[in-house]
């Protein structure tokens, strides 16, 4: 089993590939990133990093082959390609603010692992998500089911993460469903949330829920904020849980940008939504029951990433 990681000399890129290596399930993880050059010298992050991470294979025992390259060569036939390559958010940000530029990088960098993979299947972590996994789909001619992007799995890792530190209980305890697109709008669905199968709302007052879905949803700005940067760890711990579900063909039931082509009413967009995870990438969309109330807070989050989409598409016409 071989999994490509492009853009990982950067932060998140180099989280999913040891994240990968540690969990020792694949025979290879290969690590892309373009060189950078500074003066008369040429740096290559990506041969770094995956050196360094090799030599922790002694020490914490694994057997998944890091290699890192910038030549898609070397990517030939992966079973799964997981984008990371563009520009992070910095602070003052929004990730739309990185359409145009991140647009092209992905667009690029998938035309590159299909002509070498060409049965893959992609996972898209570059912002702002749900537009860049149109791209990452358009590019790549691929069945939509090949085609997913990361952000369900982070955004429920935060609101779970929040639940567990206010109910003082283990946040592997918390499940919890989030849909619509990678942005101020996704919407945590209470409704969904439980303790060990206790409905959450049985366990705290609803100010306190209400001040941890807004946390929830300005998750990734709060970490903006505190480091300059975007995070990495828990996006890279949710992209290589993605590649994990797919590999082993686990069926695990996750909140991904897939797409839709009527489920939930949404026509033609990549849009978070529960889906099931396997062999073969998405198995199934699942259509769960939404109440009025979360139906519009869904359609709001639609309209929101199809007017990024609309901004990005007017870009590339020009
Ligand atoms: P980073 O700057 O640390 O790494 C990005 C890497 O992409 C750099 O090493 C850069 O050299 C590389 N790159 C740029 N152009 C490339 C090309 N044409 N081919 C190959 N590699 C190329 O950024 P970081 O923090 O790793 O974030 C990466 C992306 O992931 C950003 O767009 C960020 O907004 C997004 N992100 C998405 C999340 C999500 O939930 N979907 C969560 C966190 C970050
Ligand atoms: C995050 O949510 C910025 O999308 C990135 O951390």
């Amino acid at each position: 089993m071989k999994v490509t990681v492009v853009g990982a000399g950067g932060n998140v890129g180099a989280t999913v590939a040891f994240t990968l290596a540690e969990r020792d399930f694949a025979k290879e993880v290969v690590m892309v990133d373009i060189e950078r050059k500074e003066g008369d010298k040429t740096f290559y992050p990506s041969k770094g990093r995956a050196l360094d991470q090799w030599q922790t294979a002694p020490i914490s025992g694994f057997d998944t082959r890091l290699t890192g390259t910038v030549d898609y060569k070397d990517t030939k036939n992966s079973d799964v390609c997981v984008i990371t390559a563009g520009v992070p958010r910095r602070p003052g940000m929004s990730r739309d603010d990185l359409l145009e530029i991140n647009g092209n990088i992905v667009k690029t960098v998938t035309e590159q692992l299909v002509k070498y993979s060409p049965d893959t299947i992609i996972i898209v972590v570059s912002n702002p998500l749900d537009v860049m996994t149109y791209v990452a789909h358009a590019a790549s001619n691929l069945n939509p089911k090949k085609v997913m992007g990361m952000a369900g799995i982070l955004d429920t890792a935060r609101y779970r993460a929040f639940l567990a530190e206010e109910l003082n209980v283990s946040p592997k305890d918390i499940q919890a469903l989030l849909m619509g697109g990678h942005g101020d709008t996704m919407v945590p669905l209470p409704r969904y949330t439980t303790v060990s199968g206790i409905p959450v709302t049985q366990l705290i007052d609803e100010d306190k829920l209400n001040t941890i879905v807004e946390r929830t949803k300005g998750g990734g700005g709060e970490i903006v904020g505190l480091m300059g940067t975007s995070a990495w760890y828990a996006p890279g711990a949710a992209a290589a849980q993605m590649v994990e579900a797919i590999m082993l063909d686990q069926n695990r039931i996750f909140p991904c940008a897939a797409y839709c082509d009527g489920e939930f009413g949404i026509k033609d967009l990549f849009i978070g939504v529960p889906v099931k995870l396997g062999h073969g990438g998405i198995k199934e969309i699942i259509e769960v029951d939404l109440d009025e109330g979360e139906k519009e807070l869904l359609r709001a989050s639609e309209n929101a990433v199809r007017s990024t989409l609309e901004d990005f598409k007017k870009l590339m016409d020009k």
